[in-house]
């Protein structure tokens, strides 16, 4: 479950930090970024799943529909200058074994957990017609059990909750850094339950995809937990004409509805809900 999210660079959103709870209403006017939230959620999903140019192709670009070009997605991207978008979410992940890609079962070391991400832009060289995105800085780390209570901002209770989802412990160090070594940044993953041995330095400008969206084997349990996590991460969208109308004076609106729509998809039909991408989204966090 996503708690926070922070977003600073992608396309509007500047210096944007959200709390999000377990239900979580974003309201505002037109064409203020409100989709752009739900966006960035959407990226980050796909980046923890494939390489940053596929990632880049999926998500609505300024125009709508996406023209593959990378800059598209930085705060003004077609200006002259650095090129930036630094993401952090804060999120639960489940304390029960996720499954590997081999089928092995998986069991997190902590539970609650804070990832970072910032990407960069290099125009093409050579034969290329689009410019990549680039990897600047990764990191994942544990957010400790006593921090809990300050970072989940919305009403809950000790017993039943937080103490039933924010678990185990880990001395200081992250499960993903990354540090700047003479002009190159290093990203390195850090021993976790299964894996053993010094941690695994690669160079971040010559990453085509993440390191989270990289490991696939129980040997990282919380990587891997934390990557489950984040490609659950779904789009819901309603489409507004198969919502139940506002009840007639003295009316009753679940029967008109399911009489207006009956077979048709949304609520009181039977058939999926078509999507209708920037009118009313949602997000679900996948459980179980
Ligand atoms: N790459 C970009 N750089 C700067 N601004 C951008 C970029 N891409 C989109 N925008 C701006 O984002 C805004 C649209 O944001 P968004 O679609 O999230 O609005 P919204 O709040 O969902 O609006 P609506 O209520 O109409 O759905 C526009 O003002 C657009 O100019
Ligand atoms: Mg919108």
């Amino acid at each position: 479950m996503l708690t926070r999210l922070e977003v600073d660079g992608f396309k509007n959103l500047l210096d944007l930090a959200v709390e999000l709870g377990p239900f979580t209403c974003i309201a505002g006017e037109n064409g203020t970024g409100k989709s752009n939230v739900f966006d960035a959620i959407q990226f980050l999903s796909l980046l923890a799943d494939r390489s940053l140019m596929e990632a880049a192709q999926e998500v609505r670009g300024t125009h709508g529909e996406r023209h593959g070009d990378a800059r598209d997605l930085f705060w003004n991207g077609y200006d002259r200058g650095t090129h930036r978008m630094r993401f952090a979410a804060e999120t639960l992940v489940s304390p029960e074994a996720v499954e590997d890609d081999f089928g092995r079962p998986a069991v997190p070391t902590t539970s609650f957990l804070r990832y970072e991400l910032e990407l960069g832009y290099q125009p093409p060289k050579g034969a290329e017609k689009i410019g990549r995105l680039s990897l600047l800085h990764e990191s994942l780390r544990h957010i400790k059990q006593g921090d809990a209570r300050a970072r989940l901002r919305f009403p809950h209770s000790k017993a039943r909750f937080r103490d039933a989802v924010v678990t185990g412990r880990r001395s200081g160090v992250s499960y993903i850094s990354t540090t700047v070594e003479g002009t190159e940044s290093v990203i390195r993953i850090h021993q976790d339950g299964g894996s053993r041995g010094p941690p695994r330095p690669a160079a971040a400008s010559r990453a085509r995809a993440t390191v989270v969206s990289t490991v696939n084997t129980s040997g990282d349990p919380t990587i891997l937990a934390v990557r489950r996590e984040m490609q659950s991460w779904r789009r819901l969208a309603l489409e507004p004409s198969a919502l139940p109308a506002p009840a007639a004076r003295g009316g009753h609106p679940r029967r008109s509805a399911g009489r207006r729509r009956r077979g048709t998809g949304g609520p009181g039909g039977t058939g999926p809900v078509p999507a209708a991408p920037g009118r009313l989204t949602a997000w679900l966090t996948a459980e179980g």
